[in-house]
């Protein structure tokens, strides 16, 4: 590979029918209603356009929208062309624009085609009282709610002006303004983002300050709990910015949403989005703060190009969530969590096709959700770990914080990183160049056998509690005091495949896991039972399957049950109830895992 003559190439996103660099949109300024009877959003978007092409059209992304009208900044109405539907892409907006035109203003309606926005039920909040609203953007359904060139290489700044029903509160991940003489709620971002960052949320929130700078958006019912979890965040912002660079966002906020958020986290600027499944009332799940607040680096500072860089974004975050994980709970909590995420990892490649195995994988003709899964995340973890491991880390830190500082606020593809990690770090150090076989890591299937190991103490105890058990030990002579959640993890990771209905009732009724309150526990216990047809957990995993709209958890659930036909059965009798209150995310990867909608 040429990777210097790649860098010269603009990347091409595959998954945008933008073409910025004929017309760029800069800014953002969303001017809109919340109808939660509809359940649409309505009102207008003014794109501030910079013209390097002066005889082109402004082509944009949408999806479902409804477009009323556009008027340029120079006066009158332009005319527009809504392209049919790409399935995966949505539809090619094309407005003709007059030669004085600086911004068009588009006036619009969502409709319930809007997979950005999830529209609840008072039923499906924790209050129970009033209805909530949230958007998730990444990867590619920001062009859902907003007309706009909806690429990660395309950064914008943004303002907004958001009417909601009285009673209710809305964030957005901007800096908040108050509200209006008119009581519409007022943002604005100074700092130019990609669009799968724009967000809002909508619903009966209450603030908890954390610390100055930091603090915790919540329903009234959970914001006193959710402030005591999230303790420890000022201090992992403290420990972030000793690592790589001052935090450059002013605040650092989080939003707990309700149960169906379809992920764990959602690293929005200045507001995290985060699952309510985080409170598990000991802290032991605040590794996901870590992680999401890490991306205020890597990922919003410095953002992949196109999709295929996604690794930049999650292995780069995985990798510096570790590092904050360790200075703020020390290294054998960081250990532990490594050692399981890369058993996750190892799983979950046996599974994978190749081209998904790897870290720049090629996305063509490919959904970006297709690319999702451990590769980038701990596969891009692990590969940096292993240029730390070869160069060391104070320079590796060194060079981490060098790539942070000279591509703020910039898009980069992995090409590029590529020429700055051989000219800013491995030119230096000539040995580490030549062990470092990055055809393996970035372009081959599969985990490099130079992939770094990690040793932990806490779990090898685990280890030998589930051998003492397995050789007929009872679960309630087991050594299991003081036990954290990681190492309840293992426990049940490492647990033989095969169990009979007596054993699991024993280690039940010993160690409580079906009535565990903490999400992840939970959720392995339950793929566990699944597996073995253990039917005292049937009832605990419907609820489950109900309440909660995490893919994460769903996903491995679902597809244990959909292993026998009598499984399957169940499932799609849970599925049809809880359907219609998982995100399009969540329903687009069961849909497929449940064949739903074909026979039943
Ligand atoms: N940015 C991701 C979530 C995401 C990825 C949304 C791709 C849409 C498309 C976020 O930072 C993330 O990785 N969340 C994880 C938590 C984390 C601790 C690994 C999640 O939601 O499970
Ligand atoms: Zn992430």
């Amino acid at each position: 590979m040429n990777s210097h003559h790649a860098a010269a190439e603009p990347a091409r996103d595959l998954h945008s029918f933008g073409e910025p660099a004929r017309v760029r949109v800069r800014h953002v300024s969303l001017d809109l209603e919340l109808d939660f009877a509809r359940r649409c959003a309505a009102g207008s978007v003014r794109l501030d356009l910079e013209r390097t092409d002066r005889s082109a059209p402004l082509v944009l992304d949408s999806e479902s929208l409804e477009i009323l009208g556009v008027v340029g900044s120079a006066g009158g109405t332009r005319a527009h062309r809504l392209a049919g539907r790409d399935p995966a892409l949505g539809s090619r907006l094309e407005i003709e624009l007059a030669p004085g035109d600086t911004s068009v203003t588009i006036r619009y309606r969502t409709t319930a085609g809007a997979q950005a926005m999830q529209w609840l039920e008072p039923e499906q909040t924790s209050g129970g009282r009033r209805p909530f609203l949230f958007t998730q953007g990444q990867s590619i359904l920001t062009r859902s709610w907003i007309p706009l060139q909806d690429s990660p290489g395309v950064r914008v700044t943004y303002e907004a002006t958001v009417r909601a029903p009285q009673g209710l509160v809305a964030v957005m991940s901007a800096e908040q303004l108050g509200r209006d003489e008119r009581g519409a709620w007022r943002f604005r971002m100074s700092e130019p983002i990609p669009p799968y960052l724009i967000a809002l949320a909508c619903g009966d929130l209450e603030f908890r300050e954390l610390s100055a700078r930091t603090g915790v958006w919540a329903e009234p019912g959970i914001v006193e709990g959710a402030r005591d979890e999230l303790v420890d965040t000022e201090n992992m912002v403290q420990q972030a910015e000793a690592l790589f660079g001052a935090y450059r966002w002013g605040r650092y906020d989080l939003v707990i949403l309700p149960p169906s958020f379809p992920f764990g986290g959602m690293e929005n600027p200045r507001l995290t989005f985060a699952t309510p499944t985080i409170l598990a009332g000991d802290r032991s799940l605040v590794g996901l703060v870590a992680h999401e607040l890490a991306h205020s680096w890597s990922g919003n500072l410095v953002t992949n190009a196109t999709w295929r860089d996604f690794w930049l974004n999650e292995g780069f975050t995985v990798y510096f969530e570790q590092r904050i994980m360790e200075r703020v709970f020390g290294a054998e909590r960081s250990a532990m969590e490594k050692v399981l995420a890369r058993r996750d990892l190892e799983l979950e490649l046996a599974e994978l096709a190749p081209w998904q195995q790897v870290l720049h994988c090629d996305l063509a003709g490919h959904h970006p959700d297709d690319g999702f899964s451990a590769v980038p995340y701990e596969k891009g973890a692990l590969f940096l770990r292993r240029i730390e491991q070869l160069v060391g880390r104070d320079e590796f830190d060194r060079f981490l914080r060098a790539w942070f500082d000279g591509h703020a606020f910039e898009s980069v593809t992995t090409e590029e990183f590529l020429v700055s990690l051989d000219r800013d770090l491995l030119a230096r150090h000539p040995d580490a160049a030549g062990q470092l076989d990055l055809q393996a890591w970035l372009y081959a299937p599969g985990l490099p056998a130079d992939a770094p190991r990690t040793e932990s103490t806490l779990l090898a105890a685990v280890d030998r509690e589930v051998g003492r058990w397995s050789l007929s030990t009872p679960a309630s002579e087991l050594d299991t005091r003081g036990w954290v959640t990681q190492q309840w993890l293992r426990f049940l990771d490492t647990l033989p495949d095969e169990l009979r209905v007596t054993q699991l009732a024993e280690l039940d009724r010993t160690f409580r896991f079906t009535q565990s309150g903490n999400s992840e526990i939970l959720c392995a216990w339950l793929v566990i039972c699944a597996h073995n047809r253990y039917g005292a957990a049937d009832k605990a995993t419907a609820e489950f399957l109900l309440r909660v709209g995490r893919r994460k958890f769903l996903k491995p659930i679902y597809a244990e049950l959909a292993k026998t036909p009598e499984g399957l059965r169940r499932a799609k009798e849970i599925y049809a109830l809880a359907r219609p209150r998982y995100h399009a995310v969540a329903t687009r990867t069961l849909d497929e895992l449940l064949q739903w909608g074909h026979a039943r």
